[in-house]
C-alpha cells in the first residue's frame, strides 16, 4: 500500500539523493548483480572507505562469480584476509557454487531464490535485486532500522521479534513502486551520511518533517538498545574449618562445574547443608562460627557472592577425624604452595594476616 504520507517521504528522499546521494561508489557504476552482491557482503558490518580497496583487489582478480566458484576457498579468503567476519568470505564462495551448478553461473533474479543462497538474507537480497534491476523490494539494514526506528519513534529494542515485523511493514510501506533502487541506495545513504547513530544532521535531513523523534527532539533514545540481561546471581558459604592447630581443611571439587578438580575451601548452599557436612565427618563444631565479610566474585557468566564463616574444629589432631584423599587440612605455609581458586587464594591470605598479627 503507497499511502500520501510514503510518496512524499520516498519523493523527498529521492531528490536528496539526486543532489548529495553517493553515486560514484565503485559498485554503483553498473549494474552487474554479481558485482552489487560481493559489495554488498564487503559492505556487511564493514565502512565504506575501508571496502574500496578489498572491493577493486577481488574484482580483479575474481571478475565473474564463474571466476569465484572455480577457485580455491582458500583464494577467496585470501583476498578476504583484513575485513573480519571470514564467514562472508566463505559463504559467498559456497553461494557463486550453487550459482554455477544451480543457477547456470547466472545470478538469480528471483528474490526467493537469491535469498536462498548462503550468507545473503532478506535484506541483502532485496538490497541486490533492487539496486541491480530496479525491482521494487524493502531493504532492512542496520542504517535503515535507524532511520525508521526514528521516523516512527519506534519504542523497544529494534531487534525484537515484534519490532523487526513492524520496522519490515513500514520498510514496505515507503517503498516507491518507481525508482526502488535509487531509493535503496538513498535510503541507505540517509543512514550513513545524516541519520547517524549519534549526534545526526537534522537540519539537512530531507525528511525532518516526517520524522516523529526529530519533532519531539528524542532522537538520541533510538534505535533503543537491547535490553541488558540481568547477570545470575549466587550466594554460598564457604566455610574455614580451622582446627586446633590453625589448619584449614581443604576438600577436592568435583571434576565438572567451577574450579572443577581445584582445591578449595567446602562450599554449601545454606547453613543446614553445612552442618549435615561437619556432623557427618565427625567435626565438633566447637562455636557458631564467625561471619567474615562477604564478597561477590565476578565469573563471566554470573556473579557469586561469597559468605566466608570461620569456624573451629576439634578432634582432628586427635587423629579422630581421617583425612582423606578429598579431604585434607593444610597450614597456611602449605596452603601457599597449592593451586586455589584466586578469590579463595585471596580470602585466606588476608586471613593468614589476621592470625599473623594475632599470634605476633
Ligand atoms: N552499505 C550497505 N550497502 C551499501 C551500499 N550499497 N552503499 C553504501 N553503503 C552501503
Amino acid at each position: 500500500m503507497i499511502d500520501s504520507i510514503s510518496e512524499h517521504f520516498s519523493t523527498r528522499l529521492l531528490q536528496w539523493y539526486g543532489q548529495h546521494g553517493r553515486k560514484t561508489l565503485p559498485w554503483k557504476m553498473d549494474s552487474d548483480p554479481y558485482r552489487i552482491w560481493v559489495s554488498e557482503i564487503m559492505l556487511q558490518q564493514t565502512q565504506v572507505a575501508t571496502v574500496i580497496p578489498y572491493y577493486a583487489r577481488f574484482m580483479q582478480r575474481f571478475p565473474t562469480v564463474q571466476a569465484v566458484a572455480s577457485a580455491p576457498q582458500d583464494d577467496v579468503l585470501g583476498l578476504w584476509a583484513g575485513l573480519g567476519y571470514y564467514a562472508r568470505g566463505r559463504n559467498l564462495h559456497k553461494a557463486a557454487c550453487v550459482i554455477v551448478d544451480q543457477h547456470g553461473g547466472v545470478f538469480p533474479t528471483c528474490i526467493e531464490d537469491v535469498a536462498a543462497l548462503p550468507g545473503i538474507g532478506p535484506s541483502t537480497a532485496g538490497a541486490i535485486l533492487s539496486l541491480a534491476f530496479d525491482q521494487r523490494h524493502a531493504i532492512l539494514d542496520g542504517n535503515v532500522k535507524r532511520v525508521l526506528a526514528r521516523v516512527f519513534s519506534i519504542e523497544g529494542y529494534t531487534g525484537s521479534s515484534q519490532n523487526m515485523k513492524l520496522l519490515w511493514q513500514r520498510a514496505e510501506q515507503l517503498t516507491p513502486q518507481q525508482q526502488a533502487g535509487d531509493y535503496t541506495q538513498a535510503i541507505m545513504d540517509l543512514g550513513a551520511m545524516v541519520c547517524v547513530r549519534s549526534r545526526p544532521l537534522c537540519p539537512v535531513c530531507p525528511v525532518q518533517t516526517m520524522c516523529r523523534a526529530n519533532r519531539e527532539a528524542t532522537t538520541n533514545l533510538y534505535p533503543m538498545p537491547k535490553p541488558k540481561k540481568r547477570r545470575p546471581f549466587r550466594s554460598r558459604f564457604f566455610i574455614l574449618a580451622q582446627d586446633e592447630t590453625q589448619r584449614i581443611a581443604l576438600v577436592k571439587r568435583p571434576s565438572h562445574g567451577i574450579w572443577g578438580g581445584l582445591w578449595c575451601v567446602p562450599e554449601f548452599e545454606d547453613r543446614k547443608e553445612l552442618e549435615h557436612w561437619c556432623n557427618t565427618l565427625g567435626f565438633v563444631v566447637s562455636s557458631t562460627g564467625r561471619q567474615l565479610q562477604p564478597f561477590v566474585h565476578k565469573f563471566s557468566h554470573y556473579d557469586l557472592q561469597i559468605n566466608p564463616l570461620l569456624v573451629s574444629v576439634e578432634n582432628v589432631s586427635m587423629g579422630r577425624i581421617a583425612e582423606t584423599d578429598e579431604l585434607h587440612f593444610y597450614t597456611y605455609r602449605q596452603l601457599r604452595e597449592i593451586g586455589l581458586p584466586a578469590p579463595i587464594s585471596k580470602l585466606l591470605e588476608s586471613l593468614e594476616l589476621v592470625h599473623e598479627e594475632q599470634t605476633q
